[in-house]
C-alpha cells in the first residue's frame, strides 16, 4: 500500500530475509542449523514471544561486520520504499551482538552508512532507537549505554524489549533516568504479553514517550483514559500478534475499538521477515481483515507522522503530513 507512512515499530533484525542470511553465512563462515531457505521459513511457527526470540537471536549469528549491518538495513530502507514508508525509527538490540563479540562501533556505524544515504537511495528520513534487553541485568543495560556513549549522536532513543513477562520496566528506572539526563527519547515495549500494570511502570517509572505494543491496555479503562488523555501514540504491529499467537486471528485485533476510543494509535511491521509482511502489508492486512475503510488507514498514516520523534524537524512532518492528505487511493 502506497500511502505515505512512518514505521515506528520496527527491529532491523527482525527484516533479515531468509535469502540475505544464507548469503552473509556463506561470506562469514558462519554454519547455520537449517539445510537451505525453505527449510528455515518452515521454521517461522511460532507458539509465543519467546519461541519467536530463539530463532531471532539464534540468526544474528550472520551478523559480523559494518558491511553486513550496512547491507541488512539498506535492504530494509528498499522494501519499506516500495511499500509508502517515508520516515523510519528504527530498533537495534546492541547486547544480542556484544554478547556474540561484535563491537556495539560495528554495529552503530555499519547501520550509520546505510540510514545515512537513505534519505538520497531510498526517499527515507530515520532514527536510531537503542534497546536494551529486558531479560538481561539492569547492570548490562547500563554498561551498554556507556559503551554507546562515543555514539549517542547518532541514537535519538532509547528502548526496552525481549521477553516480557517477568521483567517490569521498573527494573530499568535508573538507565532510563541516566538516558533522559543525556538527551535520549524514551520508548518501551510494554502490554505485549505482559498485564496493564507494565505500561502504568513505563510510564509513570521509565517516563516513555510512546509505548511499543500497549496491546493489553484495553484491559484498564483507567488507563485508556490516561493514555487518551496525555495522546501518548501506541505502536500497534497487528501481523506479529497474530504470528505470536497474542491474538487467534487478525479478525480479532482490537485495532477499531482502539480507534474508537481515541488511543493515538500507529500500525507497524514489528519484525517483517519473520511475521508475514512490511508495514505496507500491514495496512493491507487490517484493511482487508477489520474492513477499516480509507479514511481510516489516512487517520493512521497521518498518526504515524504525528507520533515520530521530528520535533527538530516540524517542516518535514508537515510535509509528510500533507502528503498523507493528498494521496489519492
Ligand atoms: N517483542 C519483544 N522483543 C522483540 C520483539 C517483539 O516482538 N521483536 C524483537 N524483539
Ligand atoms: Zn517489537
Amino acid at each position: 500500500m502506497h500511502l505515505p507512512k512512518a514505521e515506528l515499530h520496527l527491529h532491523i533484525e527482525g527484516t533479515l530475509e531468509p535469502e540475505l542470511a544464507f548469503a552473509l553465512a556463506e561470506r562469514n563462515g558462519v554454519k547455520l542449523p537449517h539445510a537451505d531457505t525453505e527449510e528455515l521459513r518452515r521454521a517461522y511457527l511460532f507458539d509465543d514471544l519467546q519461541s519467536f526470540l530463539d530463532l531471532y537471536y539464534a540468526l544474528m549469528a550472520v551478523l559480523r561486520t559494518e558491511e553486513d549491518f550496512e547491507e541488512l538495513a539498506d535492504a530494509y530502507l528498499a522494501r519499506a520504499a516500495q511499500q509508502g514508508v517515508r520516515h523510519a525509527e528504527i530498533f537495534f538490540d546492541p547486547q544480542a551482538h556484544t554478547a556474540r563479540g561484535v563491537p556495539i562501533a560495528t554495529v552503530i556505524e555499519g547501520l550509520a552508512r546505510a540510514l545515512d544515504r537513505g534519505e538520497e537511495r531510498h526517499g527515507i528520513s530515520t532514527r536510531l532507537i537503542m534497546c536494551f534487553l529486558r531479560d538481561e541485568t539492569a547492570e548490562s543495560a547500563l554498561a551498554t549505554l556507556a559503551d554507546a556513549k562515543p555514539h549517542l549522536h547518532r541514537i535519538a532513543a532509547v528502548g526496552l524489549d525481549s521477553a516480557e513477562v517477568g521483567h517490569p520496566p521498573s527494573k530499568f528506572r535508573e538507565v532510563y533516568e541516566e538516558a533522559a539526563a543525556l538527551g535520549l527519547r524514551r520508548v518501551a515495549h510494554a502490554g505485549e504479553e505482559g498485564p496493564p500494570a507494565y505500561i502504568w511502570e513505563a510510564l509513570d517509572i521509565l517516563g516513555v514517550e510512546r509505548v511499543d505494543h500497549g496491546l493489553r491496555s484495553m484491559e484498564d479503562p483507567e488507563l485508556v483514559e490516561r493514555l487518551v488523555r496525555d495522546r501518548v501514540p501506541l505502536t500497534l504491529c497487528p501481523l506479529s500478534n497474530v504470528r505470536l499467537r497474542t491474538i487467534d486471528i487478525l479478525e480479532q485485533h482490537p485495532l477499531r475499538e482502539m480507534m474508537a476510543a481515541g488511543l493515538l494509535v500507529t500500525v507497524n511491521s514489528d519484525d517483517p521477515a519473520y511475521f508475514g509482511g512490511y508495514v505496507g502489508d500491514t495496512f493491507h492486512a487490517v484493511h482487508e481483515a477489520l474492513g477499516l475503510d480509507q479514511e481510516q488507514l489516512r487517520e493512521l498514516a497521518r498518526n504515524s507522522f504525528l507520533a515520530a520523534f521530528l520535533d527538530d524537524d516540524e517542516e518535514r512532518r508537515a510535509r509528510y503530513l500533507a502528503e498523507v492528505d493528498a494521496h489519492v487511493f
